[in-house]
Parts: structure tokens; sequence; C-alpha cells
């Protein structure tokens, strides 16, 4: 019954590789698919291989290569900061939407879809908006309106250029904070109550009918206890299971991917599971931001290739894991990475006591890193009958 909402791509996925094989046979050199780009061989499967971008790194005239790469291996870009709220309206009533305008551009001329992010969030809020909240002079009332009508205004001006939106970002605490038992958590939760949730899917669904509206977060790879009180993929399947049953129009569940090789993490059949269970309640599924960072010890600081090493491996296994999870579930629509280079990850500045790096799929000179070959490999020795083409839902209503 749920399959009626389902719309198959792999169609022209297949017909696509198909045309190319071809082409590439008649040339003189055979078809060589270690070739190709991600992007290319992610068509194959009908799945959207996608990035986060950096705008600063893009305008850098002094790095074309950036550029270049993000134009080449990916179908997909996802705005790394310029379409959070602080960015869109530094100053109350006053929209800046030039950069994320200019990605749009960017995506447009090479081709790429669009992932919005993010809508609803409890960071990088802009600081008239929280202030405002702090001292009393935006009340509740006016905060929910506040609310509703950026969602509307974002979501009107890009109708019809994104894919998909994250509507709601990170609303689940993790078990390590306190309270340990998992809620609800952040400004919006805290000034709203968890009825928000509903409400900015069904206002970003009346601005937009056709874009695929997602539930993203962090820490919900795979199942743990099972417990919803202290596991988080548990609270989450068990939060977006409830806005469906309320018929809230939420058609998918992001998977941000941000891992780390000091960690036990998951393998491939425990994340094909967590991506199963949220295919069977009739949503799509995606990795979103997915890099894989390592502490930067003093001897891989130092270039030791004997704790360099492990590192560099350990992250390719954990980006292959997620992929080959994706490409086994026929939901998952596009696998993002956050930054395609470490020249530019936001990891050594976000985690730096211990400092970590070395999360992303390039070094920083742009040399692809055995993360980005595993990636590829995945990609080109996938296929029938285990791995099928991608299913898109129609967005729900
Ligand atoms: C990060 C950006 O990469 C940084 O540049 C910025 O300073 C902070 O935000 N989860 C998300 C992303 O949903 O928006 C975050 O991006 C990374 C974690």
């Amino acid at each position: 019954m749920k399959l009626r909402r389902w719309m198959a791509v792999g169609a022209v996925a297949v017909a696509t590789v198909t045309a190319l094989n071809t082409v590439q046979a008649t040339a003189s050199r055979p078809y060589d698919p270690t070739a190709q780009s991600l992007r290319t061989l992610g068509l194959r499967h009908g799945l959207q291989i996608g990035t986060a971008v950096d705008m600063a790194a893009l305008n850098n005239a002094n790095d074309p290569q950036y550029r270049q790469i993000a134009a080449t291996e990916f179908s997909s870009v996802t705005a790394e900061n310029v379409m959070k709220w602080e960015s869109l309206e530094p100053t109350r009533g006053n929209y800046n939407w030039g950069p994320a305008d200019q990605l749009v551009d960017f995506a447009k001329r090479n081709k790429q879809t669009v992932r919005g992010h993010v809508l609803v969030w409890q960071n990088q809020l802009p600081g008239w908006l929280t202030s405002g909240v702090a001292d009393g002079s935006i009340s509740t009332q006016e905060l929910r309106e506040l609310l509703r009508k950026h969602i509307t205004t974002v979501v009107s001006r890009y109708k019809g250029k994104i894919s998909q939106w994250d509507v709601v970002n990170e609303a689940v605490s993790d078990p390590w904070d306190n309270p340990p038992t998992l809620h609800y958590k952040g400004f919006w939760a805290q000034h709203l109550g968890p009825g928000y949730l509903a409400d900015a899917f069904r206002w970003a669904r009346a601005a937009d009918p056709k874009v695929l509206l997602f539930y993203n977060d962090y820490n919900i790879e795979a199942f743990g206890s099972g417990n919803p009180a202290n596991d988080k993929t548990q609270f989450v399947y068990d939060m977006v299971k409830g806005l469906l049953a309320e018929r809230v129009p939420i058609d998918g569940v992001g998977s941000q991917g941000h891992l780390g090789t000091q960690y036990g993490n998951y393998d491939t059949l425990q994340v094909t599971d967590a991506l199963k269970r949220f295919t069977a309640l009739g949503l799509a599924t995606a990795f979103t931001e997915v890099d894989v960072r390592s502490e930067m010890t003093e001897a891989v600081q130092a270039g030791d290739s004997a704790e360099i090493n492990p590192r560099l491996q350990a992250s390719a296994a954990n980006f292959s894991v997620l992929m080959k999870a994706c490409l086994a579930v026929r939901s998952c629509i596009s696998f993002t990475v956050w930054g395609f280079t470490d020249k530019y990850s936001w990891v050594p500045n976000w985690f730096n006591n211990p400092p970590e790096g070395l999360a992303t799929i390039y070094d920083e000179n742009y040399q692809p890193k055995r993360a980005y070959q595993e990636l590829k490999s995945d990609l080109i020795f996938a296929g029938p009958p285990y791995v099928l083409p991608r299913i898109t839902p129609n967005p729900r209503r």
C-alpha cells in the first residue's frame, strides 16, 4: 500500500549507465569505472552524492581546485552555513540572500540538486532573536509567529529549487546529556514545547508542496538498547512514528553520520537495520553530514605513519560502512559528506580538546584519501540482487 507513494528513479539511472557503457566501449579505451567521479558512479544506483559547501572556499579565486571538485565529484550540494537563520536574517526583517542564492545558482549550473539546511535548529540563531526572547521583548506567541514566517519565507524563496529540506535539526538530547533520560532539547522545545516539530513540517509543506521534508540528527546511525529512555535512535524512531500518526507531512529521516575513529561505532548490518526500520515507517532516509574524525595525537601531528595509518584506515572503513548500508536500502536517496577536504573541515575548529582532524575524503592538498577510494569501490562493486536502484517517495501531503 505504502508502495503507491514511491516512484522508481532506477530506470533512468540504469538507462544512463547503459548509454555510458556504450559510449565508453566504442571509444578507444575500455570502460574504466575507477576513472569515474563519485557522482557518476552514484547515478548507477540513482544515489545522489553530496557535499557541504563552504562559500568562502568556493569564492576563493586562489583555490580553483575546491570549486572544481565541488562541481565534478558531487551531484548534490548543501550550504554548510549560509542557509542558517543567523546568516539569512542577521538583522531583524532584513534577509541577506546573496550567498545562499549563489550556491543555488552554482548547483543549477552544474546540474546538481540542493539539500536545504536548515530551517529549525537551536544553534546559529540570530542574536536579535535569542536576546529578544531572553529579555522578554519577544513573547512566546510572537516567537511562534516569527518561526512560521521564517519557514514560510525561506521555503517559498527556494520553492522548486531544493530537493530535500532539513526542517528540524537535532531536536533530541544525547545519553551523555544532563538529565541522561532522552528528551526534547534546546531553545525551541524550551520556549514552544515539542509541538513546534509538527508545526514546522506543516508550515514547510504549505510553502512548497513538492520538496521532501526531513528530520535530521546525529548519533542515530544504529539502534542501541532499544529503550527510548537511553537509545536516541529509538527515541527518534518513536518521535517520527508519532508525527506520522498525527498526519504530519514528514518524508524522511537524515542521519548526519559524524563519526570518530576513537569510538566503537557500528557494522554495516547494524546501520542497514536502522535504515530499514525507518523505511518500514514509509520514510526516505539519507546520510546528510558524513565525516569520520580522529584524535590528532602529538605523533600524528609530527607525521608518524604508525599513528596516521590506522586512523586513515579506520576512517575509510567507517565511511564505507555508512555507504554500504545506504546502498543496501533503496529508500536511502542521498549520501552527503560534510566538506570534502581537510583543508576546510569544521572538525579542527570544533573538536579541539583533544585536537581532532583527518575527517574528510581528500587531504589538505586535495589528494583523495583511502576513504575516497573505498566510497568509490563501494559504488563500483554494488549491484543486483542486493543493491537495487533508489526509490524516491512522493512528498507526503
Ligand atoms: C557546522 C559547520 O560545519 C561549522 O562551520 C559551523 O561553525 C557550525 O556548524 N551539525 C549540523 C551542521 O547540522 O549544521 C553543523 O555545521 C555540524 C553539526
